[in-house]
């Protein structure tokens, strides 16, 4: 069995509109890189990080302490793990910085131990990860990193976590304008309560999406892709998002919204093609009211995190 194991731990976008803390989807050319090592030291430390200024003590790291948890659920632990950590995704952008840390985390360490854990498990573990990152340990980022494609959280108690349908048509287009929104932060401006009337149009958008998806019906996709609850209250906190969200839209995207908790906007468009000219129409707004911004184009990724 491998001692060593270099990985692509991928960036995703959490809620899809609709489905806030239940829907998330897997980006395949945005994400870090990690190498993750058995050591005969037992214990585990963060051995390298690079490209973002986290911290690199254990339990104050989302990699470590998804690592730790792991570790504490198996019964005879006699050695230890490293890891090193290349962050490309920054973190408070919104396409799950700390997810792609803690799923590359366990996804790896379960690979050099002969895979005996479930997806479903390696989910736990990594949501502790995010628990560190804001407080609440949801798992709309880290299960479809771990998992590919499209996952939803049907139910958090008990986890309850499954693989959707997932269009190889799909293309996603992701801007992030250069400021920093904690998740944490941005689930602080949330109201507890919902009133029925929204509710009934989220979840018939939610049951419009996922039935959209199995039959790749673009048209209900796009009709589907709207949130009434989060993203109002959020928007604010998005420089420019309305214009950002309009000109993707009239671009040719089949929608568009906050990606995870933000900053970070995402359209998701049929095709390459399209999804390139919905970045240029979302640059363009931001070239026009000074926003600083990284955009990226990618296709979604079946798998999750990848051996490279
Ligand atoms: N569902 C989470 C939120 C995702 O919107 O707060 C955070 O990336």
């Amino acid at each position: 069995m491998k001692n060593e194991i270099n990985i692509f731990a991928p960036a995703t976008i959490a809620n899809v509109s609709c489905g806030f803390d239940v829907l998330g989807l897997c980006l395949d050319t945005v994400g870090d890189t990690m190498t993750i090592r058995k050591t005969n030291e037992k214990g585990v430390r963060i051995t390298k990080l690079t490209g973002q200024d986290l911290p690199m003590e254990t339990e104050k790291n989302v990699a470590g302490v998804a690592a730790m948890a792991m570790l504490e659920a198996l019964p005879e632990v006699d050695f230890g793990i490293e890891i090193d950590i290349h962050k490309k995704i920054k973190a408070g952008s919104g396409i799950g910085s700390s997810a792609a840390s803690s799923a590359g985390t366990v996804v790896a360490i379960n690979k050099l131990l002969g895979e005996p854990f479930t997806p479903l498990q390696l989910i736990q573990f990594a949501m502790q990860g995010e628990k560190l990152a804001s407080g609440t340990a949801h798992a709309d980022n880290v299960a479809p990193a771990i998992m590919g494609g499209f996952t939803l959280v049907r139910s958090y108690d008990p986890l309850d976590v499954i693989s959707i349908h997932t269009p190889s048509d799909l293309v996603a287009t992701v801007i992030h304008p250069q400021i920093e929104v904690k998740t944490e932060d941005s689930r602080a401006v949330l109201k507890g309560q919902v009133s029925l009337k929204k509710a009934i149009k989220q979840w018939g958008n939610v049951g419009g999406l996922i039935s959209g998806l199995y039959t790749e019906d673009y048209d209900l996709i796009s009709r589907s892709l709207h949130d009434e609850i989060v993203e109002p209250t959020r928007a604010i906190l998005i420089p420019g998002f309305d214009q950002v969200k309009n000109a993707s839209i009239e671009a040719g995207a089949l929608g568009s919204g906050i990606s995870g908790s933000g900053p970070s906007i995402f359209a998701l468009s049929r095709g390459m093609e399209t999804a390139k000219k919905v970045a240029v129409a979302m640059e363009d707004v931001y070239k026009n009211i000074g926003v600083d911004y990284d955009i990226h184009v990618s296709e979604l990724n079946p798998i999750g995190v990848k051996t490279i």
